[in-house]
C-alpha cells in the first residue's frame, strides 16, 4: 500500500470528526468569547510541537480541535475590519473541492470546475449590473487590484516586453492600502500616484481629481488609471462613480473600481452603487459581503482581449489544441494564476442552497442594521458619530468634551476594555486625526440585539476605564 494511502472507511472516520467538530463549533458559536483569551505562549505550547516521526491518525485530527480555543470566533458581534462569518454550507464545498482536487487551470484540465467558475462569474457580475463582464477568482482583494492595475498598465502604458516606466495612477486619500502596493510592484512608482483630496463624506474629490489631472497633462507625464473605491476600508464611502468614470473617459484613463467591501451592496441596494457598470476593471469580494469563507475574490473587466494580452504567456506545455470557446477556454490567459483551486464551488453550492433573494435579504439586513447602530449613537449625547453611514462601517467615539489628545487616549482604553471582554470585537480606525470606535457589519449571523449588544459594551467599558 503507498504510505499516505487511506481507505474509505477512514477517510469516512476522519471526516465524521471534522463534521463532528465543525457542527459542535457551529452550536457553541455564539457562547464564545469573540476574542479568545490566549496568549503568544500558549498558542506555542499548543501547537509549535515537533514533526512526528510516525502517524497520529485520528488523533492528529481530533487534535484540531484545539485551534478553537486560540481564534476571534465568528459570532455576529465580531465586527472589525470588513470579515464575513463564513457561510457553513459554502465550507462543505471547500472540503469536496479539495477531495476533488481539480486544478483550475483550463477547460481541459477541469472541465467542470472550469465551467463552474465561469457561471459563478457571470452570476455575480450581473447581480451588480456589470451584465457582459468576464473575469476569475482570486485570493482576495489585494490580488484583484493588483491584477486591474496590471490590465490598466498594459492598456496605457505597455511594459510586457520592454519593462515598466512611471505611470500616474490617482487614489483618494481614502484608498486601500492594496492599491499603492499594487502601483509599487508593477514598477508604475508610487511617487506617481497623485492622493486626492476627499469630500465631507469621504468621496473622492472629482474636482480636484480634474485639476491634477491638467496639471500631470501639462506637465506631459503619463497618465494611467484612476481608482475609484466602492467602499472606502475606513467610512465605507462610495465615489462618484458616474462622475469619475466621465472623468476618465475624457482624459482617457483606465476606470478601476476597488469594490472589495461594497461592490456587492448592489445585490441590495443597487441605487448606491450606480455607475460600477462604467469600469474596466472592479474587484470583489466574495469572502466579505457575500459571506464566502476565506479566501475568495473576483476581478471583472471587460476587455477580454485586453486581459489576454496583459497576462497570456503561452509555452508548449500549456497549448490549448482547440478553439472552442468553451473546451479552448483557459483562466491562465486570463490571470495571473496557473494552477488555482477550485474556489468557485464554494460560491455555486452556497448561492444554490439558500438563494440569491436570502444573500439580497442578508446584505439588506446589515445594511439596516448600521443605520440601527448609528440612530442609537446618535440619540447619545455622549457619543458622536464621525462619519457618515453610507454602506455598514459606523466611525464612532465617546466625547465628553475632553481635549483631543485626551479624546484619543480614552477612546483607545475604551477599545482595549471591548476587546479584554470578549462579547464583542470592533477595529480601530483614525478620522481626521480623532481615534474612532469602528464597527463593520458584513456579517450573516449579526442580528438586532447584536447591534444592541455593541453599544452595551461600548457603554459598560466607558464605566469601567472612567
Ligand atoms: C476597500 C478594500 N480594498 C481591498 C481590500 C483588500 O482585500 P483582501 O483583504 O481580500 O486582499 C480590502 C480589505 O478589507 C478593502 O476593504
Amino acid at each position: 500500500m503507498p504510505p499516505l494511502d487511506v481507505s474509505p472507511d477512514e477517510f469516512r472516520a476522519a471526516a465524521d470528526r471534522v463534521t463532528e467538530a465543525s457542527a459542535g463549533f457551529l452550536e457553541s458559536l455564539d457562547d464564545l468569547p469573540t476574542v479568545s483569551r490566549t496568549s503568544g505562549a500558549a498558542t506555542a505550547s499548543a501547537f509549535d510541537a515537533p514533526l512526528p516521526e510516525e502517524g497520529l491518525g485520528l488523533t492528529a485530527v481530533s487534535d484540531m480541535t484545539e485551534i478553537a480555543n486560540h481564534l476571534r470566533a465568528p459570532t455576529g458581534r465580531r465586527l472589525p475590519y470588513v470579515v464575513a462569518s463564513g457561510e457553513p454550507v459554502a465550507a462543505l464545498a471547500d472540503l469536496y473541492a479539495s477531495v476533488l482536487n481539480q486544478n483550475v487551470t483550463a477547460w481541459r484540465s477541469a472541465p467542470a470546475a472550469v465551467t463552474i467558475e465561469r457561471t459563478v462569474v457571470r452570476w455575480l457580475a450581473e447581480a451588480i449590473g456589470c451584465r457582459g463582464f468576464s473575469g476569475s477568482l482570486t485570493s482576495g482583494g489585494s490580488a484583484a487590484n493588483l491584477m486591474g492595475l496590471a490590465m490598466a498598465r498594459e492598456s496605457r502604458a505597455a511594459a510586457n516586453e520592454d519593462g515598466a516606466g512611471a505611470g500616474v495612477v490617482y487614489v483618494s486619500e481614502e484608498v486601500h492600502m492594496s492599491v499603492p502596493k499594487a502601483v509599487a510592484l508593477l514598477g508604475l512608482g508610487r511617487a506617481h500616484m497623485r492622493v486626492i483630496p476627499v469630500d465631507a463624506g469621504f468621496r473622492m474629490d472629482v474636482r480636484a481629481l480634474e485639476t491634477a489631472i491638467a496639471v500631470d497633462r501639462r506637465a506631459e507625464k503619463r497618465g494611467v488609471a484612476i481608482v475609484a473605491s466602492a467602499g472606502t476600508i475606513t467610512t465605507g464611502a462610495i465615489d462618484p462613480l458616474p462622475a469619475v468614470a466621465e472623468v476618465a473617459r475624457e482624459y482617457d484613463l483606465w476606470l478601476h473600481v476597488d469594490g472589495a467591501y461594497g461592490a456587492l451592496a448592489a445585490l441590495a441596494a443597487p441605487e448606491k452603487l450606480a455607475g460600477l457598470e462604467l469600469a474596466d476593471s472592479l474587484s470583489v469580494d466574495a469572502h466579505k459581503w457575500l459571506f464566502q469563507p476565506l479566501d475568495c475574490s473576483l476581478l471583472l473587466f471587460r476587455d477580454r482581449e485586453l486581459a489576454n494580452r496583459t497576462f497570456a504567456y503561452n509555452d508548449d506545455y500549456v497549448t490549448l489544441f482547440s478553439d472552442d470557446p468553451v473546451e479552448g477556454f483557459a483562466f491562465f490567459e486570463e490571470s495571473l494564476e496557473l494552477s488555482r483551486r477550485f474556489r468557485a464551488l464554494k460560491i455555486w453550492l452556497s448561492l444554490r442552497y439558500h438563494g440569491a433573494r436570502a444573500f439580497r435579504q442578508a446584505i439588506a439586513a446589515n445594511l439596516r442594521q448600521a443605520q440601527l447602530l448609528r440612530d442609537v449613537i446618535e440619540g447619545e449625547p455622549a457619543f458622536e458619530l464621525l462619519a457618515p453611514v453610507e454602506l455598514s462601517a459606523v466611525c464612532f467615539r465617546w466625547n465628553d468634551g475632553a481635549d483631543p489628545a485626551t479624546l484619543n487616549r480614552r477612546n483607545a482604553e475604551i477599545l482595549a476594555c471591548i476587546t479584554q471582554r470578549g462579547r464583542v470585537l470592533l477595529s480601530n480606525a483614525t478620522i481626521r486625526g480623532a481615534f474612532a470606535l469602528r464597527a463593520c457589519i458584513v456579517n450573516h449571523r449579526t442580528t438586532d440585539d447584536d447591534v444592541r449588544i455593541v453599544m452595551d459594551e461600548v457603554r459598560e467599558a466607558v464605566k469601567l476605564t472612567s
